[in-house]
């Protein structure tokens, strides 16, 4: 016990054990380096049915490089930068892009002696390369979207042959702290500039503990994307964690767009707003000399080659789709993934597990997951069981079966050197492990003292560790048993930033510092194929991951690692989780309370209410905090908490169909206010807020003590309805909402139409058994539409074999009517719609009649409120698979 706390909090070198950018060379390089001045050798263009390909000359160092740019049909264009003649092949990141897109036929529009502007199919994007300095414009008609070495930043190191001896100072050694970096192949490290024409507004890079809109950074720290396990991390800081997604999206009123950096090495981003703030002061000014707005991104990697894609948008749902499109959708949970989950570090042995299950059964709290860190193991060794802490695995698995609950437990990818551990030596004898730069077995320690680490880049690894998930392998697992992989930066206790040294050599002879950032990708990858070959290839897997990188969306859930229990590490978890959002990374949460520390009881009930709101919802704590179960601190915090997860059950009708949303059109449940009101200007920096699907406008209270929260209201033409009150509001202004401990502020969106179960959850299970009520909240023309996806809720039947269905609500001129969404999908099932309620309808109406596939079926029981302008029809019993339509008049 002692030893774990040790390593687990901060020690004395604290922060200091992460370097900063001054620390890093190649950053250094390229900063104080002069610019570039390429040419576009415009006669060596070649246009071929991928696109065009043409060679840049550096006239000083006679540098050649080869520039492959391909349009798609998807409106995304590609620009892929090499050397010429490489003295060897750099690393290109592979298994992110799902699909290469199907390029456009290029064709040239105009030539001049500096230029060559070509287009292709509409002809209404085209790309205009300059010869000298080299540039190269995307436009939309005759619009300069984006300038790709508007700087001439363009930064390309070609691979040398080694020197004989190396020199201490050398550009192919590198030393940090007690830490010798050498590199195989000297410096390789590439950079590159764009321009942002007309934006003011630019998100994404995850992960950082910041705000949604990224800072300029002059003056700071850029953006550092590097996977790092870092202990309670710093607020405001845009030092790497432990994942990474190199896209930036950008937005203005009329145009969304995305620039896609696709490198794994440690890469940094500096943005530059103009005009500056200061400009912006003397804004009359500004105007008169006609200053247009304007960021210019600088990306520098260390490693790879320059391959990035401008996502043209113009809205952001196409440019959610254009981005999922190349880097795969999210995966669709299975639905007991949406419930809440049970975790803390640890729990100690199988009677604590099943006294804390019983313990949401006897106050009545539903969850669906208990989880299991690192202690469940005998001696941390995954894929093993503490023989006198859980003797029975899967009888324990069985207890929880029984009551449709399931078990996760934690899977590291450092693996205990331990020669008498038959893992151990499977993983070693079949050559499993990363190597070290003089090509022997890499060692670093980790939880269980020495360990080796899987080299989960290499296929024939991920194949084997996959079939160690396989139930009669994996010892005392079962069906029911999922996983989580954590450590996977990867975390090395001893290592440089603790993490791997970035001479280790993967497979194929790359180093560490090729790859880095997809290290926690590829064990994902691997967990989630080792589930789905476990069940045969018919279950949906459930993998949590700490460290990700662009795609890991294709595998399941991140959460954002070691926060605090504060108020400051609850609020920062909505623009982390905004951020991860707009990334793809859309099955993603914090830990609920706070992983070091102890909540106090009011900071953990506003905890659960905002992540009972978020996607991806799970309690968990570290090994030497109080236990927090929701039941250990009063009746009044047990009641507000059941009271956040029962509604958070009653609200997954809606939530599956958002997951199915994003599965399918790349759009996150989770979305900043400006995805669904791209043109309201007063929403583009608004991070504390945010919208879950396009109905619900949440605020969650992240402040104690508070008895009032400001809500903006979005949109002069909308009209918002408090949840809890049915209270109507006109949207264009700022509402002062009182508010209890109770009260988590949220708002349906008129227009919108919502299912949720009704009745009492113990489990997601439950979603079957319990009926529908739909609320229709109507726009300002009586209108409202919504949708409801509905399947088995674990299978790929809804992919094998269309086992599902989606129907659609339509509210119109006091006509509701209940349809198939599409020709597609075969799916039935018993769910009922038991009540309707409508909102926004003034007075009474004198008959609500129901007819059901056409024929008159009954005459419904109404209520009408006036003071609300609320209509609940209840009695119901309409089968939500059914064609039905409901009259009021
Ligand atoms: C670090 C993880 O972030 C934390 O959630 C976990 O409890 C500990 N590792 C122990 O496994």
């Amino acid at each position: 016990m002692e030893e774990d706390v040790v390593s687990v909090v901060p020690e004395d070198e604290g922060k200091d054990k992460f370097k900063k950018s001054e620390h890093v060379a190649f950053y250094r390089r390229q900063i104080q380096g002069p610019n570039l001045q390429h040419r576009a050798l415009l006669d060596t263009m070649v246009l071929t049915e991928k696109g065009a390909r043409f060679e840049l000359l550096e006239p000083d160092k006679q540098t050649r490089l080869l520039l492959s740019m391909s349009p798609s049909k998807r409106d995304t264009v590609r620009i892929l930068i090499d050397e010429l003649r490489p003295v060897k092949a750099r690393y290109r990141v592979p298994d992110v892009v799902t699909e290469e897109p199907q390029c456009e036929q290029l064709r040239v529009d105009r030539r001049t002696n500096d230029s060559v502007t070509l287009t292709w199919s509409s002809g209404r994007h085209r790309v205009r390369v300059w010869h000298f300095p080299f540039r190269l414009e995307i436009l939309c008609e005759n619009e300069v979207l984006v300038t790709f070495n508007a700087k001439s930043k363009l930064w390309f190191e070609t691979l040398q042959d080694p020197p004989s001896e190396l020199q201490d100072d050398s550009l192919w050694k590198e030393t940090f702290r007690q830490f010798v970096d050498l590199k195989a192949n000297g410096p390789s490290s590439v950079g590159a500039d764009l321009r942002l024409h007309g934006f003011r507004h630019v998100y994404g890079l995850p992960e950082h503990s910041d705000d949604l809109q990224l800072r300029d950074t002059r003056g700071g720290e850029p953006y550092r994307l590097y996977n790092l396990d870092v202990f309670a991390y710093d607020l405001f800081s845009r030092l790497g964690l432990y994942g990474s997604v190199p896209l930036m999206v950008a937005h203005k009123p009329d145009r969304t767009l995305g620039v896609f950096w696709l490198n794994a090495s440690e890469t940094f981003v500096n943005v530059q707003y103009f005009p500056t703030e200061q400009q912006d002061d003397q804004s009359p000014l500004v105007r008169r000399r006609k200053v247009e707005p304007q960021t210019d991104v600088r990306w520098l990697s260390e490693s790879g080659v320059i391959d990035c894609t401008v996502l043209l948008g113009p809205n952001p749902q196409q440019l959610f789709g254009q981005y999922a499109q190349l880097t795969g959708f999210q995966a669709l949970p299975p639905l007991f993934a949406l419930g809440y989950h049970q975790s803390r570090w640890n729990y100690d042995d199988e009677a604590d597990v099943k006294a804390v299950d019983a313990g949401f059964d006897r106050h009545d709290i539903p969850y669906d997951v208990i989880w299991l860190d690192i202690e469940h193991t005998d001696g941390k060794r995954y894929f093993t069981w503490d023989p006198v802490h859980f003797p029975q695995p899967a009888r324990l698995q069985l207890h929880l079966e029984k009551k449709k609950r399931k078990l996760v437990v934690i899977s590291d990818p450092h693996i205990k050197l331990d020669p008498d551990w038959s893992f151990y030596c499977e993983a070693r004898d079949g050559g499993h492990f990363v190597k070290d730069r003089d090509g022997q077995i890499y060692k670093g320690t980790c939880w269980p003292g020495e360990s080796s680490y899987l080299d989960f880049s290499s296929p024939a690894t991920r194949a084997w560790y996959s079939s160690c998930f396989s139930l009669d392998k994996y010892k005392g697992s079962t069906s029911s048993l999922f996983v989580w992989n954590d450590m996977n930066e990867p975390s090395v206790f001893n290592g440089p930033e603790q993490t791997m040294p970035k001479d280790a050599v993967h497979c194929g002879g790359w180093e560490h510092r090729d790859l880095h950032n997809l290290y926690g990708f590829y064990q994902h990858m691997a967990t989630v194929d080792g589930l789905i070959t476990r069940s045969g290839g018919s279950e949906r897997p459930f993998v949590l991951s700490r460290s990700f990188f662009a795609g890991s969306q294709r595998f399941g859930a991140i959460w954002t690692g070691d926060n605090v229990a504060s108020w400051e590490y609850l609020k920062i978890s909505v623009p982390m989780l905004l951020s991860l959002s707009l990334a793809g990374i859309a099955f993603c949460g914090a830990d609920v309370g706070g992983f070091f520390q102890d909540p106090e009881p009011e900071l953990l009930v506003r905890w659960y209410q905002a992540a009972a709101l978020q996607p991806f919802f799970r309690g968990h704590s570290a090994k030497m905090m109080k236990r927090r179960e929701p039941w250990l601190f009063g009746e009044e915090v047990t009641a507000a908490i059941r009271t956040a997860i029962q509604q958070r059950y009653c609200l997954l009708p809606y939530w599956y169909s958002l997951f199915h949303q994003a599965h399918t059109c790349g759009l996150p449940p989770l979305r900043p206010l400006w995805v669904e009101f791209p043109r309201e200007q007063n929403t583009f920096s608004v991070d504390h807020q945010y919208m879950i699907g396009g109905a619900l406008l949440v605020c969650p209270v992240t402040e104690p003590g508070v008895q009032e929260v400001q809500v903006l209201l979005p949109g002069s033409g909308e009209i918002w309805y408090d949840v809890d009150s049915a209270e109507a509001t006109r949207g264009g202004r700022t509402l002062s909402l009182p508010v209890t401990l109770n009260t988590v502020p949220v708002f349906q969106r008129g227009g919108s139409v919502i299912c949720r179960s009704v009745g009492s959850f113990s489990c997601t299970a439950d979603l079957q058994l319990l009926p529908l009520s739909i609320t229709v909240a109507l726009n300002c023309e009586g209108g409202a539409a919504g949708q409801l996806y509905l399947d088995d809720f674990h299978s790929f039947r809804y992919r094998d074999t269309k086992s599902f269905c989606l129907r659609r609500f339509d509210m119109l001129s006091g006509r509701l009517l209940c349809r198939a969404a599409g020709e597609e999908g075969t799916f039935d099932c018993d769910l009922v719609v038991q009540s309707v309620t409508v909102l926004g309808i003034k007075s009474k109406p004198s008959s609500v009649t129901v007819h059901v596939s056409g024929v008159k079926d009954s005459s419904a029981v109404f209520e009408h409120i006036e003071t609300c302008c609320m209509l609940t029809v209840s009695s119901l019993n309409l089968r939500v698979t059914t064609d039905w339509e409901m009259l009021i008049s």
